[in-house]
């Protein structure tokens, strides 16, 4: 089998490629460990970008995100047992946020590559990458019946995520990766009951942080942080209420609206980055370059700024032959990630209980909170990170 991309993996940043480079007439073929119904049903989070949006209108892949995609003119952020509203449409010229969870991206965007005729080979384990120093990499897998295959390229992308083989195809001493684990996770929850907020709240607590988010008028989706070696079969519904409930808790008489929760998830927290994101004819991309915190739900986001850069590279050496624009990827796309590395570890910080804080600390972390919602330049550093900052 031979192509002229050879991506590795069907998430956001994997599908959005193929779709990218479908529109310049280049060819590329998707290989994907799990099974389409597995992908689809994996819940992760849940805000896009306006560049996202932009991307996929573009695409001509968001009738549906048009119809069911909640926009969030701005968030709250809850601390001193109030609300503080950042309004992003204000303070960026009108660019939002929207709420639309990355699953259903995933079925918009996997519906319209199987419509194009394009190949995504599902239940394909890629056994190795091959050749990455020649002008015919190669990609061995095996196929979902068992048998062994090989897919010969002009280039491969590794979107695989954190723990895929493309990222393990660069050499660890031609690569340098900087990690940054936090004390502490997420537990995460749905639950049947409207919603208690129409917008997003990221609550700082004593106690320790919660985000009310949501999915629909009858579903919603909220966080709060948590020992991340705790399981979840220590948390009943009521423990798990009592806990958010004074989280959310303060003068106002805030309370939040309870239902049956019916899934429950403790999530790791980590900062993560590899540079560079390229090695030979080998281009990473989304997750299996870099990973963030969940808190500003960046990390779809950025698999789509990724594969942007990308698709303008690609479109330059497929059109002219030379790697110039390819060369310069990892320093192109770096600038964004470090950007929304910056703001995840930020929001993170700002918003978390940390375990043996000082009093400093925390009135330190009360001070910030404070500035980022009366200073409508600070307001507007957070607002336009949320956003997204624009791609070029
Ligand atoms: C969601 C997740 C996030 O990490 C975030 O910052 C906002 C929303 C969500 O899953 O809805």
């Amino acid at each position: 089998m031979r192509t002229q991309v050879g991506i590795i993996g069907a998430g956001p940043a994997g599908l959005l490629l193929a779709l990218m480079l479908e529109r310049r007439g280049i060819a590329s073929v998707i290989v994907e460990v799990r099974e389409r119904a597995a992908i689809e049903a994996t819940i992760r989070a849940g805000i896009l970008e306006q560049s996202t949006v932009d991307l996929m209108v573009e695409l001509g892949v968001a009738d549906r995100l048009r119809r069911e995609g909640v926009v969030h003119h701005g968030t709250i952020l809850r601390f001193g047992g109030r609300n503080h509203r950042i309004d992003f449409a204000d303070l960026t010229g009108g660019r939002v946020a929207t709420l639309y969870p990355q699953h259903e991206v995933l079925k918009d965007l996997i519906a319209a590559r199987l419509a194009q005729g394009g190949h995504i080979l599902f239940g394909a384990k890629v056994t190795e990458i091959a050749d990455l120093a020649s002008d015919e990499p190669q990609l061995h897998f095996t196929d979902a019946a068992g048998l062994a295959q090989t897919l010969r390229c002009d280039i491969i992308v590794g979107a695989d995520g954190s723990y895929g083989a493309g990222r393990a195809a660069i050499p660890a001493d031609r690569r340098k990766d900087f990690l940054r684990i936090y004390p502490f996770g997420w537990f995460g929850i749905l639950c049947e009951a409207p919603p208690s907020s129409a917008e997003l709240i990221y609550a700082r607590h004593a106690r320790g942080f919660a985000l009310i988010s949501n999915r629909t008028p009858e579903v919603q989706r909220m966080y709060f942080q948590c020992d991340p070696d705790d399981r979840v079969e220590h948390w009943s519904e009521d423990r798990i209420w009592a806990e958010l409930q004074a989280r959310l808790a303060g003068e106002d008489g805030f309370r939040l609206k309870e239902g049956r929760i019916f899934q429950k998830t403790i999530v790791p927290m980590r900062s993560f980055v590899c540079e560079p994101m390229q090695h030979g004819r080998l281009f990473l991309a989304g997750d299996a370059a870099h990973v963030v915190p969940p808190t500003g739900a960046k990390g779809l986001n950025l698999a789509a700024s990724d594969v942007w850069h990308l698709d303008r590279a690609l479109g330059a050496f497929f059109a002219g032959g030379d790697m110039t624009a390819l060369e310069a990827y990892t320093a192109t796309a770096l600038r964004r990630v470090w950007r929304a590395q910056h703001f995840s570890w930020w929001m993170t910080s700002m918003l978390h209980r940390f375990e043996g804080a000082s009093e400093f600390d925390e009135r330190r972390q009360l001070a910030e909170l404070e500035h980022v919602t009366t200073s409508r330049a600070a307001a507007t550093a957070l607002a336009e990170t949320y956003v997204g900052l624009p791609y070029a």
